[in-house]
């Protein structure tokens, strides 16, 4: 039977900012009220790692309820008794790394075997300028590593890479140690902490600077104010309902209440290149962030070139991307992506080589890939690697009706997407989804 799609749908909350907000709540004076965060585990992650840091953080509802969380401020942090375990969250290891960097006590962090395989001196060494002592305590460039905090020194950083996540540990830093931080980077990554941080009342400046761009922040002796926030929907798991509306053959859905922050939206300025057909409605701003309902219909998809400054606004997107080439008409090159190794998995070999099992034609770039689409059913088991995006990617291709398409570790999703097959499999007419 021919997809057809319909109706509203939600998605959890946004992975960034519900890492970011419960830090920066943590890292606050008084009680903060968070709305809309994202109870997945990687964010449980985050939550585990300020309890035993002394910070009590309220069970992360399903609903997106309100949680009311009380610190005393990040000066009373104690040092954790145990080794701080981020899981799969390379997002947690990195950005409390950043907020424990002026903490005066050493503590031990690392994760599950994806994230031990993750680079990690990316963070230690702009840390180490700033005066934070590191050990590695397995591999060269890996966790676990043990990091003392301490007093620290300002920093002018020029990260050589474009990552929120390098950029935001050196900004969590200055607030931890109160120094003045700058980071430069070559492309303009997302921008949750700046505008999480302004709206703390901490001054940032930034702009374009020598073909990059650069952010300063002023020291703040004072302390953080308690937050009052609500967490849109994530624009990076939006992504898979609108691939899978893309794909369909008939209808329209619905998705309310997703972050539009431009620094995270070129996935949908790429679908609309194929040929998608996506647009918004209802652009409101909440909490500094905007946010609104997104509206897809079918299309007939052909390939594209993505490549160039676009690529850190969609650098979650790209297996996403990569599924959805493969049932467009012609080729689809990403260049400029190598970050994609990088991540939960090396990307551009896991979707390369899932695509080829699966019996499309992919093939790897140093940098990207390159996917040349057709609509031949596609068949056969996909291993996902401990990597929440390469398991949903592929389950959109594997809830279209002519593939026959498992995925050998369904429950991966939980990362970022509690309930992932049963939106799917509503969206899909397929009851409570494939996993
Ligand atoms: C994130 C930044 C990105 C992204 C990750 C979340 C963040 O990583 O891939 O899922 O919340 O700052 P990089 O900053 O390393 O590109």
């Amino acid at each position: 039977m021919p997809l057809h799609i319909d109706g509203d749908f939600t998605v959890p909350g946004d992975k960034s900012l519900t890492h970011r907000a419960l830090m920066l709540a943590a890292a606050a004076r008084g009680e903060s009220r968070l709305r809309g965060l994202l109870p997945g585990e990687d964010c449980r992650r985050t939550a585990e790692i300020l309890g035993a840091l002394g910070v009590e953080v309220p069970e992360l509802p399903l609903s997106g309820a309100e949680i009311v969380l009380s610190s005393d401020g990040i000066d009373a942090w104690s040092a954790p008794a145990d080794v701080l375990d981020c899981g799969n969250s390379g997002t947690t290891a990195r950005l409390m790394m950043g907020l424990l960097a002026g903490r005066p006590f050493c503590a031990t962090l690392t994760g599950d075997a994806s994230l031990r395989s993750r680079p990690m001196r990316r963070i230690t060494e702009p840390l180490a300028l700033m005066g934070v002592r590191s050990t590695e305590l397995e591999e060269p460039d890996r966790l676990p590593l043990e990091i003392c905090g301490g007093e620290l020194r300002g920093i002018d950083y020029r990260s050589p890479k474009s990552s929120a996540q390098i950029k935001s540990a050196v900004l969590l830093a200055g607030v931890s140690g109160r120094v003045a931080v700058s980071v430069h980077e070559p492309v303009r990554s997302r921008d949750h902490s700046e505008r999480m941080l302004r709206s703390l009342g901490i001054e940032i400046t930034e702009g374009p600077r020598d073909g990059g761009w650069l952010v300063a922040m002023s020291p703040s002796d004072g302390e953080l104010p308690p937050l009052d926030m609500e967490v849109p929907g994530d624009p990076s798991s939006a992504a898979f309902l609108i691939a899978l509306g893309s794909l369909a053959e008939s209808g329209e859905m619905r998705i309310r209440g997703i972050g539009l922050n431009p620094t995270r939206t070129g996935f949908f300025g790429a679908l609309r290149r194929m040929g998608g057909q996506l647009r918004t409605e209802g652009v409101r701003a909440s909490g500094g962030e905007s946010i609104g309902d997104l509206i897809v219909q079918p299309a007939e998809l052909h390939g594209i070139s993505v490549g160039g400054p676009e690529v850190p606004s969609m650098i979650d997107e790209i297996p996403v991307l990569a599924c959805l080439a493969a049932r467009a008409s012609g080729e689809t090159r990403v260049t400029g992506a190598d970050e994609l190794r990088a991540k939960e998995s090396d990307r551009i070999s896991t979707i390369v080589r899932n695509l080829r099992a699966l019996g499309a034609d992919a093939g790897e770039l140093p940098d990207g890939l390159i996917v040349r689409g057709s609509d031949r059913p596609l068949r056969g088991l996909v291993r996902a690697h401990h990597d929440h995006r390469i398991a949903m990617a592929f389950g959109v291709l594997a809830a279209l009706p002519e593939n026959e398409i498992t995925i050998d570790t369904p429950e991966i999703v939980e990362v970022s997407f509690p309930g992932f097959w049963e939106t799917l499999g509503h969206a899909s007419g397929s009851g409570t989804g494939i996993g």
